[in-house]
């Protein structure tokens, strides 16, 4: 997949803890699955991966010229991927609502119809990207709202920054306000149009995004299904399973379906490259289904907690075999911060009597995101020849965190402390195809900027 050259520039190496994954540590934190260095070295050159290593070995290799930058006391990560967000729903962040349905209608759908105006979503589109690059998130996979505009908008600003990211135009001919409302139709034509120009350009990816069952007729799924056939690289991307009365409404609006999951696989929607956002409610058959089609789910923890949707089964997923990632489901949480997301993930396991181990969570929030994409080739870990996108991730960024930092003894007793206690704070600086994209605040003074 082409990218932009115009961001390529020389080599760099920067010198700091680094940990990233080669596959999923499961609930054992299999030592095979990640790779620690405690005093690493990372060296990108045009934007990519040229090595990674151990310092003192790597350092002497480097050309006398290279550019070393020292993050010390940090942690450094590929950037963390979001697979699951909605960007129209930056300005609702916070918001309360009984529950999911309730919430929808008193402030998700009013402030989508706000993207009928272009410059409002290219002014949110900003906003929502340097968001996402403050938490150290890199790539993301987004809801845009049903308006084609706001898609353009949202791959421009994309696109201006070199950013990986998918994006997709909400499907909803039902169920919804009228101003929000498209066909079949037109729907299928927005849609096309819009995967034609942006699937596969510079770093960009398109997403098929029928809201959910309830707000598309089965016309337009059968639509979503045709598309999801004629583009199979391209994503899909919706909801399932994350409340019990959508689930109840799904079952009146679809009764000769087995379950909700049963709708999408009914009109083609359940493949590899498919991201579900939630899925709570499932049952056996269900998560088996979706480990067998290689389909993925977004566990969002933040977003169920917040609407009281119920909590995502990590054990019933792995005894099925399924694929998932973690997700923010900004605005159905507090914040875009992916650490936060990893602290209430970890706090969601414990509510059911699981374990998610501190090492598995930042796999969730990497690699398996890159997976649940089709794009670990391209990022989610390092290798020679990985696109240099990645965080850098500040151990001593409070007061509290460094205490307990010290007091770590193990990997995992750290990770856990960060996905505790950190934030936004935590995240120094976040690099894009090896360029410096954010340096939070009290980072700025400091030279590390590799251009
Ligand atoms: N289900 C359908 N639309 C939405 C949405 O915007 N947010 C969440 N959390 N769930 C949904
Ligand atoms: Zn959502």
């Amino acid at each position: 997949m082409a990218h932009r050259t115009d961001a390529a520039h020389g080599l760099c190496a920067h010198r700091g803890a680094i940990l990233h994954f080669r596959s999923d540590p499961g609930t054992h934190d299999d030592r095979e699955s990640f790779e620690f260095f405690d005093d690493g070295l990372l060296v990108t050159a045009d934007g990519q991966v040229a090595s990674i290593g151990p310092a003192r070995e790597l350092l002497s290799a480097l050309p006398t010229d290279a550019r070393v930058v020292e993050h010390r006391d940090s942690l450094l990560m590929p950037g963390f991927v979001d697979t699951h967000i909605h960007y129209p729903q930056t300005d609702i962040i916070g918001t309360g609502g009984r529950q999911l349905l309730d919430w929808l209608q008193n402030h998700t759908y009013p402030t989508e119809g706000e993207f009928a105006d272009p410059a409002h979503a290219r002014e949110v589109a900003e906003i929502f990207l340097d968001e996402l690059l403050r938490n150290g998130t890199t790539t993301a996979l987004v809801f845009c709202s049903v308006h084609p505009t706001s898609v353009q908008a949202f791959f421009e600003a994309a696109a201006a920054r070199h950013l990986r990211m998918a994006a997709g135009k909400v499907l909803m001919d039902r169920n919804c306000p009228e101003y929000l409302r498209d066909s079949p139709e037109t729907g299928e034509r927005d849609s096309r149009e819009l995967l034609e120009a942006w699937h596969g350009r510079e770093r960009l990816l398109y997403a098929i995004t029928p809201r959910f069952a309830p707000t598309s007729s089965e016309a337009q799924l059968a639509s979503a299904g045709r598309l999801a056939g004629e583009y199979p690289d391209a994503l899909i991307h919706t909801h399932l399973a994350e409340n019990p009365d959508e689930v109840a409404w799904v079952q009146r609006l679809f009764p000769q379906a087995r379950s909700y999951l049963d709708v999408y696989d009914h009109y083609g929607l359940v493949r590899e490259r498919a991201i579900y956002a939630h899925c709570i409610h499932l049952d056996h058959t269900d998560r088996a289904r979706l480990a067998q089609s290689g389909a993925s789910a977004a566990f969002c923890p933040t977003s169920n907690l917040r609407l009281g949707s119920g909590l995502f089964d990590l054990k019933a997923a792995d005894a099925a075999g399924m694929r998932f990632s973690v997700a923010t489901d900004v605005a159905g949480r507090r914040s875009f911060s992916m650490l936060q997301t990893l602290g209430d993930a970890y706090k969601v396991a414990q509510l059911s009597h699981q374990h998610l181990s501190p090492l598995r969570a930042f796999y969730l929030a990497t690699l398996a995101g890159a997976r649940a994409l089709g794009i670990d080739h391209r990022i989610g870990r390092f290798a020679a020849g990985m696109e240099a996108d990645f965080v850098v991730l500040d151990l001593r960024a409070t007061a509290l965190i460094a205490r307990r930092i010290a007091r770590s003894r193990t990997l995992a007793e750290k990770l856990l402390a960060l996905l505790s206690l950190g934030d936004d704070r935590a995240v120094a600086r976040t690099y894009i195809l090896g360029r410096q994209a954010h340096a939070r605040a009290a980072s700025r003074s400091g030279s590390a900027a590799c251009t």
